[in-house]
């Protein structure tokens, strides 16, 4: 077993013929909240993309998750390894309910599973009032917060979240926050990509910020929150 939970070594991502994610290296431990930051484009979707092997994404390298070579497996044995992911939209099914949502991807029934559909109630009290609304149905907030309990049903040791802030009233995104230091203090592991700095810089134990498919940048939690200036000058702010 290696020392990080999620170790990808230089790793390229094409779209067909287009080279997108060029040599990139980056590590997340286990109980460690990492963020990666960077402007529209940059390949922060497809970095998550190439960790689940999702299409149409190709990928070269290394991606080594829990002591185990990834590259060559297919999403779903990369998700049961225990990849839980929470995409960009939110990606709901209109027309199925929370708890559909919930029953539909719950990996593990047993009691004993630190999360199952009534954890994620207690966890989102919300969720539970909403449980036989349809996705299509519920507000923005509601339906990041069933983005991720979805993705916490399946049990994961890294949850990779994109973007949940998109298009929340500063409230939730405080709940969001709220949510992801509660995830890391039980010892989840999260990649989250954002593009909200308030946010990304609030919750990093290190920080990656992505330009043109390459690492521009990269430190540990207290020095992204300081160097606002550098960083403001790779996300154009
Ligand atoms: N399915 C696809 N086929 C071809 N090119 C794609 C595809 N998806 C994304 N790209 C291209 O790959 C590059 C990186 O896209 P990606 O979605 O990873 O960026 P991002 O950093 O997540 O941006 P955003 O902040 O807007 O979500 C962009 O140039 C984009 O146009
Ligand atoms: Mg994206």
């Amino acid at each position: 077993m290696t020392e990080f939970l999620l170790n990808i070594c230089h790793l390229d991502a094409y779209y067909g013929k287009s080279h997108i994610l060029q040599g990139i290296d980056l590590q997340v431990r286990s109980g460690e909240l990492v963020v990666v930051v960077g402007r529209n484009g940059m390949g922060k979707t497809t970095l998550l993309r190439s960790v689940l092997g999702l299409s149409p994404v190709q990928r070269r390298g290394e991606i080594v998750f829990n002591g185990l070579e990834t590259v060559k497996k297919l999403t779903h044995e990369i998700a049961s390894m225990g990849v839980g992911y929470v995409p960009q939209g939110r990606l709901l099914f209109p027309s199925l309910t929370v708890d559909e949502h919930m029953q539909f991807v719950c990996r593990n029934k047993k009691k004993e599973s630190r999360w199952t559909p009534e954890e994620v109630y207690n966890l989102f009290p919300e969720l539970r009032q909403r449980a036989r609304v349809n996705g299509g149905r519920l507000s923005g907030g509601e339906q990041q917060m069933l983005a991720i309990g979805r993705a916490l049903v399946t049990n994961p040791l890294l949850l990779m979240m994109d973007e949940p802030s998109e298009g929340l009233a500063q409230i939730v995104i405080k709940r969001v926050e709220q949510v992801c230091r509660h995830l890391v203090s039980e010892g989840m592991a999260i990649l989250l990509v954002e593009q909200n700095l308030e946010m990304a810089q609030g919750l990093a134990d290190r920080a990656f910020i992505f330009y043109n498919g390459r690492i521009a940048y990269e430190a540990p939690g207290d020095t992204f929150r300081r160097e606002r200036e550098k960083v403001g000058s790779f996300l154009g702010i």
